[in-house]
């Protein structure tokens, strides 16, 4: 029935729009102020108090790691990085929070693990005592106890690795100057190791001198824009979501899924009645009563955390050495000397690299010059906490400021910038326990003692303890 004042009922009805958007605004706004006031005693730039786009320019950059250590020069020990973050650099607050036993877990910015997945993995599950359960039956297949091929197939990676350089890569007077990307190549080393050992079909980066899966370009491409959408957790929706998903560019993620379709296939050969049973560590999953899903998660989520880290580790490190003659030439000599002396076979092994006291030391001193994993990893708590003597209210995301925490100068000494591995070795008569603290410190690179600490330290640490060496070796022209 048409209405006997239409002028009227349009008034009423603009006047209910306006009424609604003003009631939408309030509530902004005060929730906005509300979120401002509670973390206002903490310092930091005045646009992170108010909004997470801060942070997430900052992030989307990748350059975020230098960013907050500015921060923590500017501000000091805790800095306010978003409405609800803060950024600590105190190693003492840091290895507090991560305390294994305390009452801190982790932070939304971790669902971003699970991707587009509804199931979570070790390294999404943010409730401790679920993610313990979890944990407690991939240690075996990750410390290698369940495991009979790592070291093998850490050996054959490495001598392809070499193989690769020497084929293709060694300058000589008549064959001229041949330039290698050493960032690339040992991201293709270490993605050779893990697909290997996570999956089961090793990628063949090194042997073709590619990243024969796309993988390495799809996370390259993608990985700025995931951790920016880490920041503000309800964008993971948009992952879960399948028309959003099908409006990805594809050329990002087509690397990913070629890699998940390869991890579910493997995974289906370990389950049904004519299933395959090895000593792997896919094996080792189904032993300890993984699904299917469970394990072709896992493996996935696996190869996205030891590939770039430990590639970061062996760069990095190569880089600092490269730029350092003196610890380059010392080095050098150990392990000729190590050669010569029958001390190193030919692979080296674990347990003869471990006696190499300044090899030790550069691997040491290489991660914590530049920790491999630089990212936020917010924890938080369900009760106010006091944290960097300020107050910390309850659901605050406590982040850690890996380079700051690092290079801290009461813990490393007034050249904790300079990358000097005789920090390490008793020759430098550093007092027994302040090296007990530096030791500590620069463990959690790898979140050693946390309930979180790596599950891949030791592969990470096999790797890193031949490549170097075998690499050193390679014949020259
Ligand atoms: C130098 C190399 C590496 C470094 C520095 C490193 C560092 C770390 C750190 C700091 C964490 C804790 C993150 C957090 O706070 O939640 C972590 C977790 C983890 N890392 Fe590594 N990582 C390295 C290599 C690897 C490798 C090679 C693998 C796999 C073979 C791996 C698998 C994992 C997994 C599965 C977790 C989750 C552990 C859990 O939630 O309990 N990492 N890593």
């Amino acid at each position: 029935m048409e209405s006997t004042y239409p002028e009227l009922t349009r008034i009423t009805r603009a006047n209910a729009v306006l009424a609604v958007a003003a009631l939408i605004l309030t509530y902004l706004l005060i929730t906005r102020i509300f979120l401002f006031r509670r973390l206002s005693h903490i310092p930091g730039p005045k646009l992170a108090s108010w909004t997470a786009l801060y942070l997430v320019r900052h992030q989307l950059s990748g350059r975020v790691a230098r960013h907050v250590v500015s921060l923590s020069k500017r501000y000091g020990p805790i800095c306010r990085i978003a409405p609800n973050w803060v950024i600590i650099s105190s190693p003492s607050e840091v290895r507090r929070v991560w305390q294994a036993r305390g009452p801190w877990y982790r932070g939304r910015w971790y669902e971003i693990f699970r991707f587009d997945q509804p199931i979570e993995t070790v390294m999404s599950l943010r409730k401790n005592t679920d993610h313990a359960a979890l944990r407690s039956k991939l240690v075996p297949g990750y410390s290698g106890k369940d495991v009979e091929n790592i070291h093998s197939v850490i050996d054959a990676r490495v001598a392809d690795f070499v193989s690769l350089i020497e084929r293709k890569y060694l300058s000589s007077k008549d064959g001229g100057f041949k330039p290698m990307d050493l960032a690339i190549k040992s991201q293709f080393f270490t993605l050779d190791v893990i697909s290997d050992l996570a999956i089961g079909t090793c990628f063949n980066c090194l042997q073709e001198d590619s990243d024969t899966y796309g993988q390495i370009s799809s996370i390259t491409g993608s990985l700025p824009l995931i951790l920016a959408m880490a920041i503000v957790p309800t964008s993971l929706l948009l992952l879960q979501n399948p028309i959003a998903r099908a409006l990805l560019p594809k050329d990002k993620v087509e690397g990913l899924m070629r890699q998940q379709a390869l991890a579910q296939k493997n995974a289906a050969r370990r389950f049904g009645e004519s299933k395959e049973v090895r000593r792997d560590m896919m094996g080792s999953f189904v032993a300890h009563g993984l699904s299917w899903e469970n394990v072709w998660l896992e493996t996935f989520g696996q190869i996205g955390a030891g590939t770039d880290t430990t590639a970061t580790a062996i760069r990095m490190t190569m880089f600092f050495l490269m730029s350092s003659p003196g610890a380059y030439n010392r080095l050098q000599t150990e392990i000729d000397t190590g050669i010569q002396e029958g001390r190193i076979s030919s692979p080296v092994t674990d347990e003869e690299s471990r006696k190499l006291v300044y090899l030790q030391a550069v691997i040491k001193e290489g991660l914590r010059m530049w920790p491999p994993v630089q990212g936020l990893n917010p924890k938080i708590c369900d009760t106010e906490q006091v944290v960097c003597g300020k107050r910390i209210p309850a659901g605050t995301n406590v982040c850690w400021d890996a380079l700051s925490v690092m290079q801290d100068k009461e813990v490393f000494g007034d050249d904790a910038e300079v990358f000097r591995p005789e920090r390490w070795l008793d020759e430098a008569g550093v007092d027994p326990d302040r090296k007990k603290v530096m030791e500590q410190v620069q463990g959690l690179v790898f979140g050693t003692p946390s309930r979180w600490e790596c599950l891949g330290k030791q592969i990470a640490l096999f790797e890193l303890n031949k490549v170097f060496v075998e690499v050193s070796s390679c014949s020259t022209v």
